[in-house]
């Protein structure tokens, strides 16, 4: 729905304007942002803005910090103390699997000069180095000045790394942050230079300078392993008694609570009425999650539950691991510590070492989330911003970070196991036989 009305000026607006000798002067951006976001009492970012050779016309594109609608604001020297206003309602609920393609660097954007910061957690894990490429050589083919930085899991790290592409002049950053909370006065000191900043996989949290987020659905995630093991035991008909675990990700990371959450939820009404049974009795989030998603911390804690509440010979029937670094942990602890038949155990990221495991029979699944596509959006994302096109986002009411609920797009997972892992990772071409040792 359109609608299209005029606004005047602010007094101390016109009074800017009058003080200029002869010509009215174009407003500046900040003062049309005002009008805009007083208008319509909504936090605005700008979108685009085209302004005459001559000066004598200006036309800026406003899109509301939650995604919901496009303003277009119009101005002419010849009425310098009107601005007209076209507005436009843009949310859309579409949800759409994202296909896997790479961005066509013969494609004309305008890129010269733009600078994108890409900050990622670490390089530790599998997923973060292919993130990390993904994104910066699909900037740099588009003609992009990329600058890549991993934070070796340090927030302090993370900080510096951040603030010195603010001061280098970057005009868009991609974060994938360590803590979900922790950066919010440099995100601050980014919102002051109009620097769109977007959330990689990880929420920004507690900042209402976030601008867009984009993810995999980690709810849905979470249930997806829930109901495998569900399945996999086929507790619809299935009374048990069965045992199993749980081990979480890291509480700094706004994700590993969704994860959690939705397996929980897709298990804890067998586990209320008894057909699965936690043996250690550690079910909530602080008592099974994992300081920074280690392996090493992983399998301490698993040793332990399996020295502590299985060392009688008692069967553990599933694990529920809420992604591959904590899954591999857990399958290290079980191939030192336990002789019954591997459990059940659940992963994602479809990292090497755990895809081998599954081939060896040691992981029963893990969920895909193809980095290509998440990075690939990533790289529209960022281009939408600087090329002044509207941002594609398919969830405007789902990631509320506490201070604003962020504009998302949002890519779906899919679970691997023996039956599809050769369909889904090698017919893909996201692995050759060779990296899976086939
Ligand atoms: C990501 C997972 C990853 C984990 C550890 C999470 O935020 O969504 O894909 O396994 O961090 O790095």
């Amino acid at each position: 729905m359109k609608k299209i009305f005029a606004v005047i000026l602010s007094i101390s607006l016109i009074m800017g304007l009058a003080a200029c000798a002869g010509k009215a002067e174009v407003p500046s951006k900040k003062d049309v942002q005002k009008e805009v976001e007083k208008e319509y009492d909504m936090d605005f970012k700008l979108d685009s803005k085209d302004i005459a050779n001559d000066e004598s016309e200006a036309e800026w594109v406003f899109i509301s910090k939650d995604g919901t609608l496009e303003v277009t604001v119009t101005w002419s020297a010849d009425d310098p103390d009107e601005f007209d206003f076209d507005e436009e309602y843009i949310g859309t609920d579409v949800i759409e699997p994202v296909p896997t393609v790479v961005p066509d660097p013969s494609i004309d954007t305008q890129t010269n000069g733009f600078k994108i910061g890409v900050s990622m957690p670490t390089k530790d894990l599998q997923r973060w180095n292919q993130d990390g490429d993904y994104i910066a050589s699909q900037l740099e083919a588009l003609g992009y000045e990329v600058d890549l930085q991993y934070a070796a899991n340090d927030v302090a790290t993370q900080v510096a790394q951040i603030e010195n592409m603010i001061n280098s002049g970057c005009d868009v950053l991609i974060i994938a942050a360590i803590e979900s909370s922790s950066l919010n006065t440099t995100l601050e000191e980014a919102e002051a230079l109009n620097i769109t900043v977007i959330a990689y996989d990880r929420l920004l949290m507690e900042s209402d300078t976030v601008d867009y987020y984009i993810t995999f659905d980690n709810y849905t995630l979470g249930q997806m392993q829930g109901d495998y093991i569900a399945d996999a035991l086929e507790l619809y008909k299935n009374p048990g008694p069965f045992y199993i675990e749980i081990t979480a990700g890291d509480p700094g990371d706004n994700n590993a609570f969704l994860f959690y959450q939705g397996a929980m939820d897709a298990l804890s009404y067998y586990i209320d009425n008894g057909q699965l049974v936690v043996v250690s009795g550690q079910t909530d989030f602080e008592d099974v999650a994992t300081d920074a998603w280690k392996t090493d911390s992983a399998q301490t804690r698993a040793e332990q539950i399996i020295d502590l509440y299985y060392s009688d010979g008692t069967q553990i029937d599933a694990w529920l691991c809420s992604n591959d670094s904590t899954a591999l942990g857990v399958e290290n602890a079980l191939a030192a510590n336990y002789t019954g038949p591997y459990p059940i155990i659940t992963g994602q990221d479809c990292d090497i070492a755990n895809i081998k495991n599954m081939l060896d029979g040691k992981q029963a699944m893990s969920m895909f989330k193809d980095t290509r596509n998440l990075a690939y959006q990533a790289v529209v994302m960022a281009d939408e911003i600087l090329s002044g096109q509207v941002v594609e986002v398919n969830d405007t009411v789902t990631y509320d970070n506490g201070s604003i609920v962020v504009p998302t797009y949002l890519c779906y997972p899919v679970v691997v196991d023996i039956n599809n892992y050769y369909e889904i990772l090698i017919d893909s071409g996201y692995y050759t036989e060779y990296d899976l040792g086939l």
